[in-house]
């Protein structure tokens, strides 16, 4: 595990989109495309932005969710219609692989599992990606894995409902069953509400039940924490 700490989001933003290029084009020359796992939440947002403005391969490029809230793609809280707004609609690419999220949540969830083994890595029924970027909650939670979901899980996607800000309830997120299996596992964390979460998820007892971030082990991938100052304030 790496943790790379930056004065600000902002240049926290620019290496993460000059490392998403470097990690794309390498799976591009090793597979013919890239698998790319995004994060909702309003910290990835300037990432999304860098990245409308870098030279890429957009159609060899494949885009997936780690989680989705269940609301019409217009909706300001879904995930998907946030990336289209300051990504897709500037680089046109069309490998878009999203939730359904109008969908009744559980026919959701089953909907994208059917999605995710349309690209499935053996022995696995779902892609190893090649990067995943995930988020983290001031309560430990990423994805839409929430303190108290249950740790052992058995499927690659799940509906769950959850409380968190004033964000929609009712969600799709995709399992650590997924996460682990992943090449390059990134967090993006930033602001001061989540450096004591940040202390003990990185470096407090391993309680994967109140600290979901903490079920994020991948196998064999890299796991990269990319902070800000003000988040890495207790490390
Ligand atoms: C979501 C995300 C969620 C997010 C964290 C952090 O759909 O909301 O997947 O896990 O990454 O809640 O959100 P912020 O980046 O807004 O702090």
């Amino acid at each position: 595990m790496v943790i790379k700490k930056f004065s600000d989001i902002e240049t926290l933003s620019q290496f993460a989109a000059e490392k998403f290029v470097k990690v794309a084009n390498q799976a591009i020359a090793e597979r013919g495309r890239f698998l790319v796992a995004l994060s909702g939440g309003s910290t990835p947002m300037k990432l999304y932005a860098q990245l409308a403005n870098t030279e890429l391969d957009w159609k060899l490029v494949h885009f997936f969710w780690g989680d989705e809230r269940c609301v019409p793609a217009d909706d300001e809280g879904n995930s998907y219609g946030q990336a289209k707004k300051v990504l897709f609609d500037k680089i046109g690419t069309t490998n878009i692989h999203r939730v359904e999220s109008d969908l009744e949540p559980a026919v959701a969830a089953q909907a994208y599992a059917n999605t995710l083994s349309g690209f499935a890595d053996a022995p696995f029924d779902f892609p190893c990606f090649d990067l995943v970027l995930l988020g983290m909650g001031d309560d430990g939670h990423t994805a839409s894995l929430f303190p108290g979901s249950p740790v052992e899980v058995t499927t690659p996607t799940l509906a769950v409902t959850a409380h968190y800000q004033d964000r929609p309830a009712n969600r799709v997120t995709l399992t650590q069953l997924v996460f682990n299996q992943a090449r390059e596992v990134w967090f993006m964390v930033a602001g001061k509400s989540k450096a004591e979460t940040l202390k003990n998820v990185l470096q407090g007892e391993h309680k994967p039940e109140t600290y979901p971030a903490q079920r994020i082990q991948p196998v064999d991938g890299e796991l990269v924490w990319m902070i800000d100052e003000a988040a890495g304030s207790l490390l």
